[in-house]
């Protein structure tokens, strides 16, 4: 079983274990005698089944286990110590068990809410004002229930619900380290030399075609995805950036590409966001070859998607055959590109660049002829063996290029089982193929660092955020939402290694701004291939990746999920140089 299915299964078993204790608990007191032995009994054997999930979990790692090992399992306990004995002596009158019975309910549920809305890192405040619900609910019930509760417990109760309530939220609003990202001045324009390249991008809403349909967009160039933006190695970009009529503003961000922090187009951190009638100049050297995008950084959840991006490529010399970009985006419900077909003479070599633009991941299959992954996030990988018959899936952000010498018969490219490029009709089920694991996919190298200089955890989950205005259900990083989560402080020169680890029920794909990290391990097992630099990977549900970087580009960038929802919703901090 996967830690990612693990979670789920702790977690429904947890659901169960309470709703069998509560309805046990009201059964009871409905004098439902056989319902309420039932249920009970039910509640039960599910907390003895979360001793095994639980144990399994945190042998999975203590991210995964904390808060149930140090609260869950404490307060089912002591349910079962209360409840359990009622179990063992089913005469007499039913109605004397309800309140044992929804006491073990109480601190089932209490439990859930500490993994539910706090999760990790577990906290004694959380921990305290599970339990002063815990205390408060049961003493509630039993004045309800039953005519004389005996006045020495039931002050008890309350003086034991009274200090853990203050403990706890005293505890949990006590100020917490959430220094500020600094405003460093990386913005100094570095000497690049005269621009070769000269492009401008000019963001405006616009209606645009797809699927047959208009939809309304927010487009750079009244075109979506944007222009196409190529150069040569060596190249100097210059990219006007103006905005039109984007009420929140515009950047330009170059996603994976790793340029100086100046011109890497984060509003409020490397910049201030383009406001409609204003510009800025983007200029930096185009030195790494490979398939990039671009897209605007200024409430990039709803920018990206109604479809301000375009791709960015760059070549290590003129093309040789057929190039051929593919970004994948989904604007108004349609799927972008509109699927093209274009005859291809045999022997031709093609490479295809496939973009995500998405928020999540798309399976992509070629059909038709053998392939390699010559390249992933823009960087060549070593000895790529051929594919036949095998999917890639691309996370939110990432890009992969698939070449191939072009045979006599027809070649389909498919997104999610939908063609989108093609040299001539195809019919091929892909639906069934596996998918490539690209950290055994060609031939290893030895990682370049002998020592690391800093080590970071991440740890990714959901909970509630009550710094804000509004309280929100924040996706959080080591339990702390944007603004609040602490920077990653680097030197420049340090080796850095982090580790992510999703304990969430949802994917993550990872985003670093300004640096490519190197994949060392995924789940404990170590990466067997081609060395892989990515700047965009999915963190499954029960994921633990660790990956390394060398700090070698100063300045303070965007650490942050590419589902751009949960940036927005929390999932983003920065690495910081001090
Ligand atoms: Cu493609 Cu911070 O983003
Ligand atoms: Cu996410």
């Amino acid at each position: 079983m996967t830690t990612g299915s693990l979670v789920v299964a702790d977690l429904v078993i947890a659901v169960l274990a309470t709703a069998g204790w509560l309805g046990g608990g009201a059964a009871s007191a409905a004098r439902r005698r056989r319902l309420a032995l039932g249920l009970a009994v039910g509640a039960l054997l599910a907390t003895v089944a979360r001793a095994v999930t639980i144990t399994a979990l945190a042998r999975a790692g203590w991210w995964f286990a904390a808060e149930k090992v140090l609260v869950a399992a404490p307060l089912s306990l002591a349910g079962v110590l209360v409840a359990g004995p009622r179990l063992l002596r089913p005469r007499g009158d039913i109605r004397s068990a309800a309140v044992p019975l929804l006491f073990a309910g109480y601190a089932g549920s209490g439990a859930l809410l500490v993994t539910v809305l706090h999760g990790y890192p577990v906290s004694a405040g959380a921990g305290l004002l599970a339990v002063a619900g815990v205390v408060t609910a049961t003493a509630v019930s039993w004045r309800a229930l039953d005519a004389r509760p005996s006045r020495g417990l039931s002050r008890a109760a309350l003086v034991v619900a009274v200090a853990a309530l203050l403990t706890g939220t005293g505890l949990a609003v006590a100020p917490g380290a959430a220094p500020a990202v600094h405003d460093h001045d990386y913005r100094e324009a570095r000497a690049v030399g005269e621009p070769t390249r000269r492009f401008t991008l000019t963001a405006g809403t616009a209606t645009v075609r797809v699927g047959g349909r208009d939809a309304a967009a927010w487009a750079f160039n009244a075109q979506v995805p944007g222009p196409e933006l190529t150069a040569t190695v060596g190249d100097v970009l210059a990219v006007t950036l103006r905005n039109r009529d984007i009420g929140r503003g515009v950047t330009l961000h170059w996603h994976g590409y790793d340029v100086p922090n100046g011109q890497d187009g984060v509003p409020g951190v490397t910049q201030a966001a383009v406001l409609p009638g204003q510009e800025f100049v983007y200029r930096f050297r185009a030195d790494q070859a490979g398939t990039y995008w671009y897209h605007t950084h200024a409430v990039s959840d709803v920018g990206v998607r109604m479809g301000l991006y375009g791709v960015l490529v760059v070549r290590p010399a003129p093309v040789t055959g057929v190039d051929v970009t593919v970004p994948v985006h989904t604007l108004a419900g349609r799927a972008l590109p509109t699927p093209r077909t274009e005859p291809v003479e045999a022997g031709v070599p093609v490479r295809l660049r496939l973009v995500n633009t998405d928020s999540t991941t798309h399976r992509y299959a070629l059909a038709g002829t053998p392939f390699r992954v010559a390249a992933i996030d823009g960087s060549d990988l070593r000895g790529p063996t051929p594919l036949v018959d095998t999917a890639v899936l691309i996370p939110a952000g990432g890009r992969y290029d698939l070449v191939f010498t072009a045979p006599a018969t027809p070649v389909a490219l498919f997104v999610d089982g939908r063609a989108v490029w093609s040299t001539g009709a195809v019919s091929t089920a892909t639906g069934g193929w596996p998918s490539l694991e690209p950290l055994s996919y060609g031939v290893a190298a030895a990682v370049p660092w002998a020592r690391f200089d800093k080590e970071f955890t991440l740890v990714l989950d959901r909970g509630l955020d009550l710094r804000g205005l509004l309280p929100r259900y924040a996706h959080t990083v080591n339990g702390a939402a944007d603004p609040d989560i602490p920077p990653q402080l680097v030197r420049r020169g340090d080796v850095v290694r982090f580790r992510i680890v999703n304990r969430s029920l949802v994917v993550h794909p990872w985003h670093l701004h300004g640096h490519h990290v190197l994949v060392l391990s995924r789940n404990g097992a170590p990466a067997t291939g081609s060395p892989l630099w990515l700047d965009s990977f999915d963190v499954r549900p029960g994921d633990v990746w660790e990956v390394a970087f060398a700090a070698d580009n100063p300045g303070v960038w965007a650490n942050h999920c590419h589902n751009l929802p949960h940036a927005d919703a929390g999932m983003t901090l920065h690495l910081m140089y001090g």
